[in-house]
């Protein structure tokens, strides 16, 4: 395998635009309390996040009506809430989680202001396939697309989630191609900003460069796994959205 070394100034970059504000703590301890849930919404997604108002959906379960545009979207909130709660057992993949989360979050200046919410939420949400109580085809993103859209939420949230980090390329790989194509990709600010935040997040978490995140992806699965074996047509797909949020980063 190939690796080259142009993306890994992306991430570096956006510290440097953003002063470091981006950085944003983890929970040490996932918790089912929404009492503490609730607290650590601010210290985890900060103003920056929280401020964003989303008309669109912004009271209620995740399948309501809009109440008005004074409210703060739940969406995120919500999304955060429910990782938490399915990867309880789990602690790395939440810590995984929020990771992204805080990647993405430096990452919003990329995306339009009215799709900051959904990148975040899809941030939170990108994983919970991997919960045991949401398996049902053994390919997380397909899985935990299922159990979004079976709740009700946004076609967007689970569309990011069906196709997040190039999944239709290791969907090829193992025959799952066709379920996976019940979910629309739309090659955007926003894929291509998930994308980014999960490859360049370790698996507890911590920053990496892309390079890292696929020489890490190697060493984990092994060269049979289906994201090895997928990498020839996935790897340039994960270059070319970093190339792209390099360049949106240095535009805004
Ligand atoms: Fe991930």
């Amino acid at each position: 395998m190939v690796f080259t070394a142009h993306d890994d100034t992306v991430l570096a970059e956006a510290e440097r635009m953003h002063g470091g504000n981006w950085m944003v703590k983890r929970r040490d301890e996932p918790s089912r309390e929404h009492s503490r849930t609730d607290d650590a919404i601010d210290d985890i997604l900060g103003d920056a996040a929280l401020n964003q108002r989303n008309s669109a959906w912004p009271g209620g379960s995740p399948g309501s009506e809009p109440h008005g545009d004074e409210r703060r979207s739940p969406l995120v909130p919500h999304a955060q809430a429910l990782t938490l709660r399915v990867l309880a057992g789990d602690p790395a993949r939440a810590d995984h989680s929020a990771g992204v989360a805080a990647r993405a979050l430096a990452l919003t200046p990329t995306v339009p202001a009215a799709d900051r919410d959904t990148l975040m939420a899809a941030a939170w949400l990108h994983d919970i396939g991997y919960a045991a109580e949401l398996r049902e085809t053994g390919f997380h993103p397909l899985d935990g697309a299922h159990y979004l859209r079976a709740h009700g939420w946004p076609s967007q949230v689970c569309d990011l989630v069906a196709h997040h980090s190039g999944a239709r390329f290791v969907a090829a790989v193992t025959g799952l191609g066709d379920p996976l194509s019940r979910y629309g990709f739309v090659e955007d600010a926003v894929s291509d900003a998930l994308t980014v935040a999960d490859q360049t997040t370790g698996p507890h978490g911590e920053e990496l460069s892309l390079n890292q995140r696929l020489r890490e992806k190697l060493d984990r699965h092994g060269p049979d796994s289906p994201t090895v074996r997928a990498c020839p047509q996935r790897e340039p797909y994960l270059r070319a959205a970093a190339g792209r949020v390099g360049q949106r980063l240095r535009l805004e």
